[in-house]
C-alpha cells in the first residue's frame, strides 16, 4: 500500500506542434474489423480447437490478498426493470448521492456476481449475472472511491468468488482519473467510479482474434445492468470510454499485455468536489513515474495463454496518450448517420436519418400503467440466455416496449448530446402478433419501423446467425449495423470501442427488457458481410456490429 498522489492537474490546452496520435488514424480499426469478419468460408477453413485442459480460470485471483466480504442480502428496490432500463437525461443540477457499501455490493452483485451455477463434466460453471460470450467472464472490475458510508477511500478489486473486496491501494486516487479522463465532469464529481477491464487471453481461448469484439459486446451487457441498478438506486451514472489508458492501468496495475482498461463508470454526484481549472497536466511519463507499481501476484490463468497480436494492436492503436488527447476526443457524436429523438433532445436535436421510404409500423409499446413491473432485481437474476426459443408469436405491444425501453438513451461521454446513437438497430420478423413477417429498420427517431422486404426468413436469419437453430426459432432477431466510417472520422480507432460497447449496452437492455416481460433472448454471433447483404440496399455501407434473438424461451414456458 503507498499513499496517493498530490492534487489532480490536468489541462485542455493543445500546443501545436504535437505528433499526430495514433487514434487519429483509423486504418488500425479497419485492418482489426476486416481480419476478424466471420463468414461461411471463414469458419470452415479456420476450424476452432478448444484445449480443455488449458482453459483459463474464469477468476483473476491474487495470491497475497485476502479479500473483505461484501454484504450478501440484495437490497430491493421495488423498482420496475422496465423504468430501470430506460435512463432518464442526465440532470445538470444533480442532487448529491454517494453509495454505501450495502449499494457497492448491489451493483457488483447484480452486474458481475454468480447467479447461478452448473456442474458439468469438465467442472463447474459460474454463470454471472450478465450474458457473457463463451460464459468466459474476461471483464473484471475495480473500484476507485473516495471515502463511503462503511468502506474507506481506496482502489479495489472486485472478486466474485468471495463476493469480497480486495484492497490494492489505500487512500484517495480519484484526482488519476480526474486527470487521465482530461478532466471528466462526472468523474471528476464521482464519489465512486467503477473500472471495467478486459483480459485477452480469458475469451480468446475460444475466440481468438474476434475477442476484441467481445471487449464491448462482454463489458456493454455488464454495464446494461449497472446502469439499470444505479437508476433504480437513484445514482447519476455515466459511461465514460476516453482516458490515458497507461495512466488507469497504472493506477490499477494490470498487465497491459493481458489486461487492460476498457470503460469507466462515474456513479454517484457530489457537488462540492469541484472541477477546477489546473495547470498542465503531467506527461503520461510523470504520472506512470508517480503512481507506484504495486507488484501483487496473481494466479497464471492457464498453462500457457497464445497472443493474438491483431488484438493488441488494435488497443494500442486505440490508445489516448495524453490529457489533451482525451479532453478533445470525448464530445459530440458524427452528424450524418446519427438518429436522435426530437422531443428529447430538444431543440438542438437534429434527425439526419434517411426517412422511411417504405411501409411503417408505428410502435405501440405499454404504457407504464400496463407494463409488467416486475423489479429489477428479480429480472437480472430470471435471466439466462435462451437455449431454445419456442416458435410462438410474441405481440406487436412487447416488441415495442422492449426496442421502445432499451433505446432511450445511454449516459456516456461518446453519445453527445443524450439520445444519440451510433448503432442502427434491423429486425428480421417471424412471429409478432400484428406486424408482417419480414425484414425491418427501426427508426429510432420517429418510433417506427419501416418495412425493407415481406416474407418468412427464418432459414436466412439461421444462416446470417452463423448458422445455428436459435435464431431461426426466435420470434425476432435484432441486428445491430453502424456507419463506421463517421464514427472513425470523429472519434478515431476508440469509435470501434465506442460502437462495440454501445452495441453491448443496448444488447444488455433488450435482454432485460425481454426477461422484464416473461420472454426468452440470447446474443449471438453472425457473417458480418452477409448479414450487410441481407438488409441492403438500405444497409449499404453499414457493418454488422451485434444480434440478439428474443422470443417465448421454452425454458421460461415450463
Ligand atoms: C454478445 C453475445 C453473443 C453470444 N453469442 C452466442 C452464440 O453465438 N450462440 C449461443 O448459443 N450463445 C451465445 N451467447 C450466449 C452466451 O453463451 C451466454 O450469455 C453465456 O453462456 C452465459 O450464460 P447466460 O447468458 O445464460 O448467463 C452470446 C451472448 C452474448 C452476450
Amino acid at each position: 500500500m503507498e499513499n496517493p498522489p498530490p492534487l489532480p492537474i490536468y489541462t485542455c490546452s493543445m500546443t501545436s506542434l504535437q505528433p499526430m496520435p495514433p487514434n487519429i488514424n483509423a486504418d488500425a480499426a479497419w485492418n482489426y474489423h476486416e481480419a476478424t469478419k466471420h463468414s461461411y468460408t471463414s469458419v470452415r477453413t479456420n476450424p476452432r480447437f478448444l484445449d480443455f485442459g488449458n482453459q483459463p480460470l474464469p477468476f483473476k485471483i491474487y495470491t497475497s490478498l485476502e479479500p473483505s466480504r461484501m454484504p450478501t442480502e440484495v437490497r430491493q428496490t421495488g423498482v420496475a426493470a422496465l423504468s430501470a432500463i430506460a435512463a432518464r437525461r442526465p440532470d445538470p443540477v444533480q442532487a448529491n448521492a454517494a453509495p454505501d457499501l450495502e449499494a457497492v455490493a448491489q451493483l457488483l452483485y447484480l452486474s458481475a456476481g454468480i447467479t447461478r451455477q452448473r456442474k458439468y463434466s469438465g467442472g463447474e460453471i459460474y454463470f454471472r449475472a450478465a450474458a457473457c460470450t463463451g460464459a468466459l467472464y474476461e471483464v473484471e472490475l475495480y473500484l476507485v472511491s473516495g471515502d463511503l458510508v462503511n468502506l474507506p477511500a481506496g482502489v479495489y478489486h472486485f472478486a466474485p468468488a468471495e463476493f469480497g473486496l480486495r484492497q490494492l491501494r489505500t487512500g484517495d486516487y480519484r484526482s488519476v482519473l480526474v486527470e487521465t479522463t482530461g478532466g471528466e465532469t462526472a468523474i471528476a464529481q464521482a464519489p465512486l467510479t467503477v473500472v471495467c477491464t478486459a483480459t485477452y487471453w480469458r475469451n480468446a481461448w475460444k475466440y481468438q482474434a474476434r475477442t476484441y469484439r467481445h471487449f464491448g459486446w462482454d463489458n456493454g451487457t455488464l454495464l446494461a445492468n449497472l446502469l439499470a441498478v444505479a437508476n433504480a438506486l437513484g445514482l447519476p451514472a455515466k459511461v465514460v470510454c476516453g482516458f490515458v489508458d497507461a495512466g488507469v492501468n497504472r493506477l490499477l496495475d494490470v498487465d497491459s499485455e493481458r489486461e487492460v482498461a476498457f470503460s469507466l463508470v462515474a456513479l454517484g454526484h457530489d457537488s462540492r468536489l469541484s472541477v477546477r481549472p489546473a495547470p498542465p497536466s503531467r506527461t503520461v511519463a510523470r504520472l506512470l513515474t508517480d503512481i507506484s507499481p504495486l507488484g501483487f501476484e496473481t494466479v497464471p490463468l492457464s498453462r500457457n495463454e497464445i497472443d493474438y497480436p491483431l488484438m493488441r494492436e488494435m488497443h494500442a492503436a486505440s490508445s489516448l496518450d495524453s490529457a489533451e488527447e482525451v479532453a478533445a476526443w470525448r464530445g459530440d457524436t458524427p452528424p450524418g448517420r446519427t438518429e436522435m429523438r426530437p422531443a428529447e433532445i430538444g431543440s438542438a436535436a437534429k434527425n439526419d436519418s434517411p426517412p422511411p421510404t417504405g411501409p411503417v409500423v408505428q410502435l405501440t409499446p405499454l404504457s407504464d400503467a400496463e407494463m409488467p413491473r416486475d423489479p429489477i432485481e428479480q429480472v437480472i437474476l430470471r435471466r439466462g440466455s435462451s437455449r431454445q426459443f419456442a416458435r410462438t408469436p410474441i405481440s406487436l405491444n412487447q416488441l415495442s416496449t422492449m426496442l421502445d425501453r432499451a433505446t432511450r438513451g445511454i449516459p456516456a461521454d461518446f453519445l453527445n448530446p443524450f439520445g444519440s446513437q451510433l448503432n442502427h438497430l434491423y429486425l428480421i420478423v417471424h412471429a409478432v402478433e400484428g406486424l408482417e413477417s419480414g425484414a425491418y429498420v427501426f427508426h429510432h427517431d420517429r418510433r417506427q419501423l419501416e418495412c425493407l422486404k415481406r416474407g418468412s426468413f427464418r432459414d436466412e436469419a439461421g444462416y446470417l446467425g452463423l448458422e445455428q437453430q436459435l435464431p431461426a426459432d426466435a420470434a425476432v432477431d435484432i441486428f445491430f449495423l453502424a456507419d463506421l466510417r463517421p464514427i472513425f472520422a470523429r472519434f478515431g480507432n476508440r469509435g470501434y470501442r465506442a460502437v462495440q460497447l454501445e452495441a453491448g449496452i443496448l444488447g444488455g437492455k433488450l435482454y432485460l427488457a425481454a426477461y422484464a416481460q416473461r420472454l426468452g433472448a440470447t446474443g449471438l454471433t453472425f457473417y458480418d458481410d452477409d448479414v450487410t447483404r441481407f438488409f441492403s440496399p438500405h444497409a449499404e455501407g453499414k457493418s454488422a456490429i451485434f444480434l440478439i434473438a428474443v422470443g417465448e424461451s421454452v425454458k421460461l414456458r415450463q
